[in-house]
C-alpha cells in the first residue's frame, strides 16, 4: 500500500505560502493581488450563510442544523415545480421492456417442451429469453456462474455496447459528457434523467455542499483505525457506520428520503474520503468548502494543511472532474449489483453503499487501477514488457495483466480511449512526464498485437492509464480505488433508487448446484467417547473425566497431520504460531 504523501511537502508557515494539490507550499502574492482562481467557476453558483457551513447533520430531530433543512426546502421546491417550470419529480424517461413476436421453445429430456417469451431492450440487438415461469413449466433451474448470461433487473440509467464500444448515461456517450459537462451535472443527469439548467445546476450544488459535512462525532470513528489503514477499508466501514446516523428517520419508500439520501451520499462520500486518507496518514481532518466546485474542494480536503494556505491547481481539479464522470455509472457491475442485491432485502441504503465498496475493492474490479501501478512498477522497463507477457499467457502464478479485459467490451472501453487522450493532455499541460506512461503504452501495443489477446478479445479498460492520471493529480496510490467508489457512488445510489421506487423489489436469491457430501446422521461426541471408553473398558463416566476426555482427545487430533481435526484447528493455530 502507499500513503506517502506527495513527497514535495512543505513546513512553511508562512501565510503567504500556499499549498498546491500537488502538495507543494509555493510562495504566492498577497490575498489582495491574487486572483482566485475559482472565480469563475463558482460564478451562478449559490452561496450558503457561515451557519449552514458549519452545522453537521444527522442530529437529533428537534434541533435540526440547518444544512439538514436546505435539503427538504430544496425538495419542496422541485416538487412545486419551481425549477424553470419542470416537474422535478418526474421519473426519468424509461421504456417499457418490448415482447418480442418470437418464443423460444425448450425441449427437456422428459420429452416436455417449453415456449418462453423473449424480450428486448432500447437499443442494442441482444435478445433476453425470460425464465421467470422456467422453473414453475419444467422444473428446471438455469446455471451461469458470474451471470454472464443473465439480466437480472431492467434500467433506464447507463448502456453499454460491448461490440460496438459505446457507453451512454441517460442517453447521452459519456465522452461528450467530460467534454462538455461538469461532475455534479452528470450526477444530476444521473438522477433526474437530464442535464440540468444553470439554474438547477446552481441549487443542486448548493444543496451537495450543504450537505458534505458529517457530524462532528463521526469524526472519533475514525480514531480507531491503526496507522496505514488501507483508506478502502476505511471508506468501507465509514459509509455503514453513516447508516447509523441515518435510519430511523430514513424511509426507502417515501421518495423525498431516496431524494435526500442521494444528496447526502453524493454530499458526504468526499469528506470520508479525504477522512479516510488524512487518518492513514495522521493528519488533521479538513473541512469542506462550500465555495469551491466539488473536484476543488475534494482536493482542499486531502492536501489543505493548517501550515499553510492551500490553493487547488485547476488543472488538477478538471482532470480529477472527468477521471469522476468516467466513473460515474457502468450498468450491473460487480458493486453495483451488489448495491441491488444488498437493497432488495430493504436495508438501510448508506450500508448498501458500503457493500458496494467492498465489492469494489478487489483487482478483478475497482482494485484494478491500483494494481496496474503495482504492476507497471514490476515490470520497470520496456525490456521486460516481453518475458510479463510470456507469463501471462502461461497464467504463471495466476498473474494476469491487470487493466486489460472486460466482461462486456469485446472491442474496445470507450471510457478507456477517453482516459489514454486525458493523461496524456494533463501531463503535457503540467509539463510533466511519468515514465510509466511509456512504459503503460508499449505494453499496451504488444499485448494488443498478440494472438493471446486478440483471441480472447482483450482491451485496456477504464483501469489501465486512470492511475497515471491520478498521479499526476497527485493523488497517492492507495488512494486510486477509493476515487473509483468516491465517482461511482452517484451511479450506486441511482441504481438503489430505480430498485426501491420502482419497487424491482423482488429479494436478490440466486439458486447453486449443491455438490457437498449426501445426507448423514449426526452423531454426538457424547457418543463417539462412550463407544472409544466401551472398546478400551474405561470408566470415564463423570462430566469433568468427560470434559478432560474430550480435551485431550481435541489437543491430540489437532495435532495430527491428516486427522479431521487437524485439518479445521490444528492448520490454523499452526499458521498463528507461525506469525
Ligand atoms: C475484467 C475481468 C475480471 C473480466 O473477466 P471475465 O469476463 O470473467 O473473463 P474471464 O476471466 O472468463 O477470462 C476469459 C479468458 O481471458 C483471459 N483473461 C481475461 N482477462 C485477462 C487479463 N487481464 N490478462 C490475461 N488474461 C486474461 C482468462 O484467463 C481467460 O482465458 P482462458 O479462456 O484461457 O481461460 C478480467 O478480464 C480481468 O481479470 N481483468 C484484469 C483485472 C481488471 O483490469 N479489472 C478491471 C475491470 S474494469
Amino acid at each position: 500500500m502507499t500513503l506517502e504523501q506527495p513527497s514535495r511537502e512543505s513546513s512553511a508557515t508562512n501565510e503567504n505560502n500556499t499549498r498546491m494539490s500537488d502538495g507543494e507550499c509555493r510562495t504566492l502574492p498577497n490575498a489582495a493581488e491574487r486572483k482566485s482562481p475559482h472565480a469563475s467557476t463558482t460564478l451562478g453558483m449559490v452561496r450558503l450563510t457561515s451557519s449552514q457551513n458549519v452545522q453537521g447533520e444527522g442530529s437529533s430531530e428537534k434541533i435540526r442544523p440547518t444544512s439538514q433543512a436546505v435539503i427538504p426546502t430544496y425538495l419542496a421546491s422541485k416538487t412545486a415545480e419551481s425549477l424553470d417550470g419542470k416537474n422535478a419529480w418526474h421519473q426519468p424517461e424509461k421504456h417499457e421492456v418490448e415482447d418480442e413476436k418470437d418464443v423460444v421453445t425448450m425441449t427437456f429430456p422428459d420429452g416436455k417442451v417449453v415456449e418462453l417469451p423473449l424480450k428486448k431492450g432500447q437499443l442494442g440487438t441482444e435478445r433476453f429469453i425470460d425464465i421467470q415461469t422456467l422453473y414453475a413449466k419444467s422444473g428446471h433451474f438455469t446455471y451461469d456462474p458470474g451471470c454472464g448470461n443473465t439480466a437480472t433487473c431492467s434500467s433506464a440509467i447507463t448502456y453499454i455496447s460491448g461490440e460496438d464500444g459505446i457507453c451512454l448515461y441517460r442517453g447521452y456517450p459519456v465522452k461528450d459528457l467530460c467534454e462538455n459537462c461538469e461532475y455534479l451535472e452528470t450526477c444530476y443527469l444521473l438522477l433526474w434523467g437530464d442535464i440540468p439548467s444553470p439554474t438547477e445546476l446552481a441549487v443542486f450544488k448548493s444543496v451537495v455542499m450543504s450537505s458534505s459535512l458529517v457530524h462532528e462525532k463521526f469524526k472519533k470513528f475514525f480514531d480507531g483505525f491503526p496507522d496505514q489503514t488501507h483508506p478502502m477499508s476505511i471508506m468501507v466501514s465509514a459509509c455503514g457506520a453513516l447508516s447509523g446516523f441515518f435510519n430511523d428517520s430514513l424511509n426507502i419508500w417515501e421518495p423525498a428520503d431516496r431524494e435526500i439520501t442521494a444528496m447526502r451520499i453524493i454530499g458526504k462520500l468526499p469528506t470520508i474520503a479525504a477522512m479516510a486518507y488524512k487518518t492513514a496518514i495522521g493528519e488533521p481532518i479538513v473541512y469542506p468548502r462550500s465555495d469551491l466546485t466539488y473536484a476543488e474542494n475534494f482536493l482542499h480536503m486531502m492536501f489543505a494543511s493548517p501550515l499553510c494556505h492551500f490553493e487547488v491547481n485547476p488543472v488538477h481539479a478538471q482532470a480529477l472532474d472527468k477521471f469522476l464522470i468516467l466513473h460515474a455509472d457502468h450498468e450491473q457491475n460487480a458493486s453495483t449489483s451488489t448495491v441491488r442485491i444488498a437493497g432488495s432485502s430493504q436495508a438501510n441504503p448508506f450500508a448498501c453503499m458500503a457493500a458496494g465498496i467492498a465489492s469494489l475493492w478487489g483487482p478483478a474490479h475497482g482494485g484494478a487501477n491500483e494494481a496496474v501501478i503495482k504492476m507497471l512498477s514490476e515490470i520497470g522497463s520496456v525490456d521486460n514488457i516481453d518475458q510479463f507477457l510470456a507469463d501471462v499467457k502461461a497464467k504463471k502464478d495466476g498473474v494476469r495483466l491487470m487493466g486489460f479485459g472486460h466482461r462486456v467490451y469485446k472491442n474496445f472501453d470507450p471510457r478507456a480511449r477517453y482516459m489514454k487522450i486525458l493523461v496524456q493532455d494533463v501531463l503535457n499541460t503540467l509539463d510533466c512526464l511519468d515514465p510509466d506512461l511509456e512504459l503503460a503504452m508499449a505494453l499496451e501495443e504488444k499485448a494488443l498485437s498478440d494472438e493471446y489477446f486478440v483471441k480472447r478479445k482483450l482491451y485496456p479498460n477504464v483501469d489501465f492509464y486512470s492511475g497515471i492520471l491520478l498521479r499526476a493529480i497527485g493523488i497517492p496510490t492507495a488512494m486510486y480505488t477509493v476515487l473509483f467508489a468516491l465517482g461511482r457512488s452517484i451511479g450506486w445510489i441511482c441504481q438503489w433508487r430505480e430498485l426501491v421506487s420502482e419497487k424491482q423489489m423482488r429479494i436478490g436469491r440466486p439458486r447453486q448446484i449443491y455438490v457437498g457430501v449426501g445426507e448423514r446422521d449426526v452423531v454426538s461426541m457424547k457418543d463417539v467417547l462412550a463407544a472409544a471408553d466401551e472398546a478400551d473398558g474405561g470408566h470415564h463416566n463423570t462430566s469433568s473425566q468427560m470434559t478432560e476426555k474430550l480435551q485431550c482427545h481435541n489437543a491430540a487430533a489437532s495435532n495430527v497431520p491428516g486427522s479431521k481435526m487437524y485439518g479445521n484447528m490444528g492448520r490454523i493455530a499452526n499458521k498463528y504460531a507461525s506469525t
